[in-house]
């Protein structure tokens, strides 16, 4: 790794080892976390080896190491230390472009794998709903995978929804993804029984709209089943464990509101990403099967 390199003589190697850990590069952006203990003087250094590393960087910023994340859009307090001011990029990833504005909308580059998977499982003409969008990341990945789809792709931040029209049309799914402005559980509810698949990629609050997820689903008959890919956040060691409480609040959740007439099963889980020592954010495929 060039940057470890490049830094070897500068930091001692817990430090290194946690700057290298946690930094995201995204479009022609950097974005690092500010260890307390990497603080002040040490950032310039870090600024220099990373432009030295990567020679088109416009702009480098840094994020608190325990920062304050918008309870409602997810975007965080950047500060940027080298460069343009402008957070404004455009990052590649599974041959799609994505136009995001660090500022005002969340983005991650490391949930690209989680994107991927979930495209793979998409069928030919489905049609879904993504309740928490976005700059429509995940919608845009499944439509390039599966054009035969239909992704009803809601945000309630409206520069995301901005964003995500500006992104359907650079990757040419119009048609395939439509962007909707407004709250994931009143514009659900236009949605009503129409979706083979819902997705729910917003782990901090999932769970309280996860009745209005199963409502969305298209489960007209007796075994009519849909999928739900619900995110979650969960504290312990890794292992099996993990899945069992955001697994117990799902099926509490779906009970509560549907009784015995529905059957949920667990098609895959996995940890989607370490975002604290020992706490994960997970999924959970949720087949939901209709028995009566
Ligand atoms: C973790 S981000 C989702 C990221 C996106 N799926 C992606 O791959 O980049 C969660 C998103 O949910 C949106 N959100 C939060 N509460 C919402 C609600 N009640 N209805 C609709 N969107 C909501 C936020 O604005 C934010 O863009």
């Amino acid at each position: 790794m060039r940057l470890k390199e490049a830094l070897k003589d500068a930091l001692d190697e817990n430090e290194l080892t946690k700057l290298i850990k946690s930094y995201d590069v995204i479009g022609d952006i950097i974005i690092i976390k500010n260890h307390p203990e990497l603080e002040s003087k040490k950032r310039e250094i870090i600024a220099e080896a990373l432009r030295r590393c990567y020679p088109r960087v416009r702009t480098i910023a840094a994020v608190p190491l325990y920062t304050h994340t918008d309870e409602l859009y997810r975007t965080r307090d950047l500060k940027v230390i080298w460069g343009d001011e402008n957070l404004e990029t455009t990052h590649k990833e599974s041959g799609c472009s994505f136009k995001v504005n660090l500022k005002h909308v969340f983005f991650s580059p490391r949930l690209s794998y989680e994107r991927m998977r979930v495209a793979k499982k998409v069928l030919p003409d489905e049609t879904i709903i993504n309740m928490f969008s976005g700059v429509g990341c995940f919608s845009i990945v499944i439509a390039k995978m599966q054009p035969r789809t239909r992704i009803y792709s809601i945000d309630v931040n409206p520069y995301a929804v901005e964003y995500m029209k500006a992104n359907v049309r650079l990757n040419k799914v119009e048609g395939a993804v439509i962007p909707i402005l407004g709250d994931a559980s009143e514009e659900r509810e236009k949605l009503e029984g129409v979706a083979d698949r819902v997705l729910m990629p917003l782990p901090e609050q999932a769970y309280s709209f996860l009745t209005l997820a199963v409502r969305a689903l298209k489960l007209d008959k007796e075994g009519a089943r849909g999928v739900i890919h619900y995110y979650d956040v969960s504290t312990g060691r890794k292992g099996d464990g993990l899945f069992n409480v955001p697994l117990e609040r799902a099926r509490d959740n779906i009970s509560s509101d549907f009784g015995d007439s529905l059957r949920i099963e667990v098609e895959e889980k996995r940890i989607v990403r370490s975002v604290a020592p020992r706490k994960y954010h997970v999924v959970l495929d949720l087949r939901v099967v209709r028995t009566r």
